[in-house]
């Protein structure tokens, strides 16, 4: 058994969270001892897994201000996350391994007293960050810089797909190392263990139809995740169904929305405010934040999904989907090349425009055998590629020859 603990700056409910809680579920049923340690946690907006006593939480230096007056947010994330790393080190049963992903400043001092270290990374840090000012370039240079330095230091670097490798590869360009894939996997157990039998999700107050066409489309409320498309695609299906078929469309737009982020915010007014200037706002359904019950009930009951974010990292939501049996229609660049089969499983858009997206999806619409067989050749491929039990013995591997 080896002592395992992950560090992860906010443990909310994005993707980066999901392969976090998974990978720590992995190492669990690998029978290690695992824990977590995040510098934010909150109850409402989490996976069930981190409440329910399956993977214990720790929260530390969440006191830490996150922002100086609206400014300097990674400085701020670094300074939390050093925090927390000094923690881990009061913490009674030192960890054998820690694990960690999106601030790699917290590396060398793990070092200090951890034997290995392991990084996932999910995306250079360092791209994420919006264009700014001269000033913020200034800013940036040391970040970037030690962000490089410090992802070098680790014993085992993990990469979510062969996209992020390359990606890695051109920025981090001082690195002579090879990170390995490891694809983000789905607790498929969990996703078989709930039984929803028909949708209960209502438009307003009253229940959707029985013979409803839904189109599905989960991402966080960010700009980039370009959730406009989907709103425009739905426009756009008017000039390629019939009026009785349009008329049963919907549209439920899902994702994660955490109030303290003005983005999220922002851009959920926006998507509101663009539905109603194309007048279709009585078929479209917001959520924000749903709990995994509602996430999965509408997973199992739609029509098929909208995946609008272009260079997505990786972007597990089509595997859930794919494994649900739906056909996927994505954009094609990022991640969903590497998931989704074009034509197979699902739909690799090459513009990013609403017409062709409405273009495929009025196809998927109109032949339910196609659906049907689209939507058994993603599970067919989720099993295959991406299961559980080969992310499962990826990782024990990978920790019993560290220990070794
Ligand atoms: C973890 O890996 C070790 C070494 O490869 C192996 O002996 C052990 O059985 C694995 N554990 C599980 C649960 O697969
Ligand atoms: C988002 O999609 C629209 C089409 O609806 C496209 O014109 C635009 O370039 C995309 N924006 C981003 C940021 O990807
Ligand atoms: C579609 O909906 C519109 C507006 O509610 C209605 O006027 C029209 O009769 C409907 N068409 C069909 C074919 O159901
Ligand atoms: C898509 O797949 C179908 C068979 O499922 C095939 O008949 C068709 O030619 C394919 N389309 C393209 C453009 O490859
Ligand atoms: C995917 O297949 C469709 C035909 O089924 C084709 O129109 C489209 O261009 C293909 N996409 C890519 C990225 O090759």
């Amino acid at each position: 058994m080896v002592r395992v603990t992950f560090l992860h700056p906010d443990l909310g409910i994005g993707g980066a969270e999901r392969l976090i809680v998974d990978a720590a579920l992995a190492l669990k049923k690998s029978a290690h001892d695992v824990n977590i340690v995040t510098t934010h946690y909150d109850p409402e907006r989490c996976f069930v897994e981190t409440k329910n006593g399956t993977l214990p939480v720790i929260v530390v230096g969440n006191w830490l201000p996150r922002h100086i007056f609206g400014k300097f947010y990674a400085l701020c994330a670094y300074i939390r996350m050093i925090y927390a790393a000094f923690y881990i080190f009061f913490i009674d049963k030192h960890p054998d391994i820690v694990v960690c992903d999106l601030v790699s400043i917290c590396i060398p001092i793990l070092k200090l007293f951890i034997r290995h270290t392991i990084f996932y990374c999910h995306h250079p840090d360092q791209l994420l960050t919006l264009p700014g000012g001269r000033l913020k370039s200034i800013y940036r240079l040391p970040l970037n810089y030690l962000e490089e330095i410090t992802t070098g230091q680790a014993d085992k670097i993990f990469v979510n797909s062969y996209y992020t490798a390359e990606v890695f590869k051109n920025t981090f360009k001082r690195l002579s190392v090879q990170p390995e894939i490891l694809y983000p996997s789905i607790h498929t157990n969990f996703f078989d263990s709930i039984d929803i039998p028909s949708l209960d999700i209502t438009l307003g107050n009253k229940k959707l139809p029985e013979d409803s066409i839904i189109l599905l489309s989960i991402n966080r409320y960010e700009r980039k995740k370009n959730l406009s498309l989907a709103i425009d695609s739905l426009f756009a299906l008017s000039n390629f169904l019939t009026e009785d078929e349009f008329n049963r469309t919907y549209l439920i737009m899902i994702g994660g929305y955490d109030k303290r982020v003005n983005e999220n915010v922002e851009h959920y007014e926006e998507l509101i405010k663009l539905a109603d200037e194309l007048k279709i706002s009585d078929k479209i359904i917001f959520l924000r934040s749903p709990s995994d019950h509602d996430k999965i009930s509408l997973l199992k009951h739609c029509t098929l999904l909208i995946y609008t974010p272009p260079n997505e990292h990786f972007g597990i939501v089509p595997l859930e989907a794919m494994y649900l049996r739906k056909p996927v229609i994505a954009h094609d660049s990022g991640g969903p090349k590497e998931t989704i089969i074009n034509n197979t499983t699902g739909y690799l858009i090459p513009e990013l425009s609403a017409k062709a997206f409405a273009e495929k999806i009025s196809v998927l619409i109109k032949d339910k055998l196609l659906r049907d067989r689209f939507g058994d050749a993603g599970r067919d491929r989720v099993i295959r590629t991406f299961s559980f039990e080969a992310f499962m013995d990826q990782l024990n591997n990978t920790v019993i020859k560290l220990i070794e």
